[in-house]
């Protein structure tokens, strides 16, 4: 039979060693750590049949770790150790989802008692979850459509999550849903009827950043004509997205530590403290880890922020999501746009199989939007689908089918030149759009176009003022 592994979470090192050697004793894979951080970095890379955490730790708090552990595996059950003084916290605890608590000082076979207790309830759980997950196989969840097993490891945290108030951190590479991902948070939490807020961090400078989250008071710089309720008051009782949170400055990074530290904010240029109630979801493309080490960002706010960890991941690794996401933006945008398409060649399905997809579930959208405005049969077929890099700022490559004969050369030359003319107007048209923000007015009168004839060739390239993409 394996054997079961527990995590001991403690800053004590008598503690650990002890309780270490009163369980390796009965043959139990014992692990320990010093603090509730490291646990999370564990928990995130291995599962345990059980947690015995201190309650009362520097940092964070057992009663913290219990619930990324509720959110990270959720079957696991913990025990809290407690010292003689907070038994009213262990209440409090259970209520929380403990299993168990024991207070300092223990007998080693009372906590063995308690230890194989924890353990019998474990398999309860495991049959119970087992039986749930035959019943609720789905397409996708919420906005997401997806049923790889990658993504329904994200749908179900997700679902934890938004029963909990802790702190999110989203991550995937762009384009792989991140901000579906915060909007299902927050539609599924007892928040859904408060606000949603999201702030793009990498949009503002440091000062308007700092103002548009905390407010400021009237007169106090420059430009505060009037007082204004900052972002996280906005959000109260609702959710705050705070998307590529790794382009917060230095110093924006210290004045977050201490609201999510003490929730509370003061506006600038303000001396009351403002008490704030909201779930923070923040998200980034980058390696946080990675700009902790040099330097960029702050170890103890990643440690904040990471809680609890979603990572999507990039479609390249669940092939098999993406017919059905196919099937869905055909859908789309053929309702969108009034087209009648009945499905894509087989050659395109075979080629978008096997795409490496940079730029993710927005590289696959894009290009079957692209196509539904291109085809002309009901079928999508190789020349509808242009294919663009994924910045959409300029064609790959065309792909065609090999001419079999003279006619069918010259037939080609001409679509392709056609085709290439077409492109590049594309192109032309999409950057000047994008060095414009996406304001038509602007891009025509930088082009030198005027504005009903740039209009035109949008419609003609199927392109809408998004003002995102
Ligand atoms: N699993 C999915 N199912 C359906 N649509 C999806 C899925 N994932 C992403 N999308 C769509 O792809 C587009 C990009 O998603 P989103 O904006 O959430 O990505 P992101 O991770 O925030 O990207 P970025 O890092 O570039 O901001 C959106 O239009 C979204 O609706
Ligand atoms: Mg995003």
């Amino acid at each position: 039979m394996e054997r079961n592994r527990l995590l001991i979470v403690d800053d004590e090192t008598v503690i650990r060693d002890g309780l270490r050697r009163i369980l390796e004793r009965e043959s139990y894979t014992v692990e320990t750590c010093s603090s509730g951080f490291q646990a999370i970095e564990i928990m995130q890379q291995r599962e345990f049949d059980l947690i015995i955490t201190d309650l009362k730790m520097p940092g964070m708090s057992g009663m913290e770790v219990l619930k990324s552990v509720r959110t990270l595996q959720p079957n696991t059950p913990v025990i809290l150790i407690t010292g003689y003084a907070s038994i009213d916290t262990a209440v409090e605890a259970m209520k929380n989802g403990a299993s168990d608590y024991i207070s300092k000082p223990f007998a080693p076979d009372i906590l063995l008692e308690k230890v194989l207790n924890a353990l019998n309830q474990r398999c309860m759980y495991v049959e119970d979850a087992s039986l749930k997950d035959e019943v609720s196989l789905h397409h996708g969840f919420h906005q997401f459509i997806g049923e790889s097993k990658e993504m329904q490891k994200v749908y179900h945290r997700i679902k934890l999550v938004a029963a909990t108030n802790s702190t999110v951190l989203i991550t995937g590479e762009s384009g792989t849903g991140k901000e579906l991902a915060a909007r299902a948070i927050h539609d599924n939490s007892p928040r859904k009827e408060h606000p949603f807020v999201a702030v793009d961090c990498s949009s503002l400078a440091e000062t308007l950043l700092e103002s548009e989250l905390f407010g400021h008071v009237k007169g106090s710089f420059t430009g505060a004509i009037q007082t204004k309720t900052g972002l996280f008051k906005v959000a109260d009782g609702g959710t705050l997205f705070l998307d590529e949170v790794s382009n917060i400055s230095i110093s924006t990074q210290a004045k977050l530590l201490r609201v999510l530290q003490e929730r509370k904010i003061t506006p600038i240029g303000g001396t009351q403290l403002v008490p704030i109630d909201i779930h923070l979801v923040a998200a980034t493309n980058k390696n946080l880890k990675t700009m902790v080490h040099e330097g960029l960002f702050r170890e103890d706010l990643f440690f904040r922020l990471n809680i609890i960890p979603i990572e999507l991941p990039p479609l390249r690794d669940r092939k098999q999501d993406i017919p059905i996401l196919i099937r869905h933006f055909l859908k789309k945008y053929t309702a969108e746009i009034g087209k009648e398409i009945r499905g894509v060649a087989p050659d395109v399905m075979s080629f978008l199989e096997n795409h490496s997809f940079p730029g993710n579930v927005r590289e696959l959208e894009n290009m079957i939007e692209r196509a539904v405005v291109l085809a002309e049969g009901d079928i999508i077929r190789n020349e509808d689908l242009e294919l663009w890099d994924s910045n959409d700022t300029k064609p790959l490559c065309l792909i065609e089918r090999v001419p079999m004969n003279v006619e069918e050369l010259k037939e080609m030359k001409r679509h392709i030149r056609d085709h290439a003319m077409e492109s590049l107007e594309g192109v032309f048209v999409r950057n000047a759009l994008e060095r414009n923000g996406w304001n038509v007015t602007k891009a025509a009168e930088e082009t030198g176009i005027l504005r009903p004839n740039f209009q035109g060739m949008m419609k003609k390239l199927g392109i809408s003022a998004r003002g995102e993409h």
